[in-house]
């Protein structure tokens, strides 16, 4: 049976509580492994078929917004295709450079990424990163998925 990745709730994009589902992909054209692009109006949706299940989030690099879609994917871990950084799918956080922080759906800015375990890095104040705060890099943002018959169904806000 095909199961469906959870993701952290804090990292759910904004609208989805409510959001209709819609039909994004056969089931059957997304096999293990694989990613696809799903594009609703101007939101484009990556689907992803993780080693742990089937998960969905924008398709767009926390740091300078590249398709992961045309990435690869190894496990839960997304590459993305320009800089190389990559990210887990399965908790939204970055595992290797190059990304700054970025902003929690909620707003919250988290100004520079410390790999887990590590010391903190500073924030050293100045146009650098009044700059990282004004591009307003976004953490990844996922949207509920659920299947119904062999179709997958994203629910989108709006
Ligand atoms: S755009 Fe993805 S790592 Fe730079």
């Amino acid at each position: 049976m095909t199961e469906l990745l959870p993701y952290p709730p804090r990292l759910a994009a904004i609208g989805t509580a409510d959001a209709a589902f819609r039909p994004a992909l056969p089931l059957a054209e997304l096999p293990a492994g694989a990613m696809r692009r799903v594009t609703f109006g101007e939101l484009d949706v990556l689907l992803a078929h993780t080693e742990r299940g089937i998960v969905a989030t924008d398709d767009r690099c926390p740091h300078m917004s590249a398709p992961l879609s045309i990435g690869t994917l190894d496990g839960c871990i997304v590459a993305c295709p320009l800089h190389n950084g990559r990210f887990d799918l399965a908790s939204g956080d970055p595992v290797q450079m190059p990304t700054t922080g970025g902003l929690w759906p909620d707003g919250t800015y988290e100004p520079v990424w410390t790999p887990a375990g590590k010391e903190v890095k500073d924030d050293v104040p100045g146009p650098k990163a009044e700059a990282r705060k004004l591009t307003r890099v976004r953490r990844l943002r996922f949207y509920p998925v659920r299947l119904v018959g062999g179709m997958i169904e994203v629910a989108i806000p709006g």
